[in-house]
């Protein structure tokens, strides 16, 4: 596996690969991230990871300088699962001038996640494009645990017309049903065993609405009273369109429950597919 830091190497390194396949990451890698790698791997014959913790997708008061860096732990892990280029630039690299020309992805980073933490979907946009026109992979892979990312990057390849195929892949969870996250060092021991009552909520809306409940907004605030009951600081609660996060009529079928709280420091964020077809 090689461990490349500039494009120029990058480039000389891919020049010969007709099959690329790209996982975009921040590192700090954990089994959720190593599932998109065995994804991945059968579908190219050269699979990129990259790894670069990206600025302009934090915002001001967020957790950028302590976003955890592990380079060295990341790269074996990444050896084992087979990958055959890390691509791990400095910020200089990425952004050797401040980056004026960026990507905007119309209505739905003002949704949701977008509402809270705004130009973040612009930051995560622009970097994965550019992380695109360095690698030129052929095949990209998002996992749902961001589902509403995986939804900007699917548009923005459509809308632009870019010749990559996205991949989703499913959310992996630790044993008691919690999403994976680079995020979980943050929790303290007490508050790693609360974290699990983000996911109970939204099974359980993804429960009613399996029963047949469509009563969207009462069950959207139960939970988030519920949650703040036991002391979180609920975000949102939002039952939508897996399509484009729109809000459904009580016809839809095809639905995703999306939440975002804070437990103590830490912003945890899940969501789970509800097909009703
Ligand atoms: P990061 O949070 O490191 O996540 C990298 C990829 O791993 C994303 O596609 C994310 O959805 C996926 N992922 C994270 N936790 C997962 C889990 N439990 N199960 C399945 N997939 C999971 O997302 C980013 O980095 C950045 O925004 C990035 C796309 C790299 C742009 O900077």
């Amino acid at each position: 596996m090689d461990v490349i830091h500039s494009v120029a190497e990058l480039r000389a390194r891919l020049y010969n690969e007709r099959q690329v396949a790209l996982v975009p990451t921040m590192g700090n890698l954990h089994d959720g991230h190593i599932d998109l790698i065995q994804l991945a791997k059968p579908r190219a014959a050269c699979l990129v990871a990259s790894i670069f913790v990206n600025r302009l997708q934090f915002g001001p008061h967020e957790d950028f300088e302590r976003y955890p860096r592990t380079l060295a732990a990341d790269c074996e892990r990444l050896a084992q699962a087979g990958c055959n280029v890390v691509f791990a630039p400095d910020e200089q690299e990425v952004y050797p001038e401040p980056q004026e020309y960026t990507v905007d992805p119309s209505g739905i980073q003002n949704l949701l996640e977008g509402a809270f933490r705004p130009g973040h979907f612009r930051g995560v946009a622009t970097v994965v494009l550019k992380l695109f026109n360095m690698v030129q992979p052929q095949i990209a892979i998002f996992g749902k645990k961001d589902y509403q990312q995986y939804l900007v990057l699917r548009e923005m390849v459509k809308q632009l017309a870019l010749p990559i195929e996205i991949i989703p892949a499913e959310t992996v969870r630790a044993p008691d049903g919690l999403a994976l996250s680079s995020r979980n060092m943050y929790l303290s021991p007490l508050e790693r065993v609360e974290a699990i009552a983000l996911y109970h909520h939204i099974n359980t809306i993804r429960e009613a609405l399996q029963s047949g409940r469509r009563d969207f907004a009462a069950l959207e605030s139960q939970a988030v009273d519920a949650l703040n009951a036991r002391g979180w600081k609920t975000d949102y609660v939002a039952i939508r369109r897996q399509s484009d996060l729109m809000q459904p009529d009580a016809h839809a079928h095809a639905l995703v429950v999306l939440a975002a709280a804070r437990l103590g420091n830490t912003r945890l964020i899940d969501n789970l597919e509800v097909d009703l077809s």
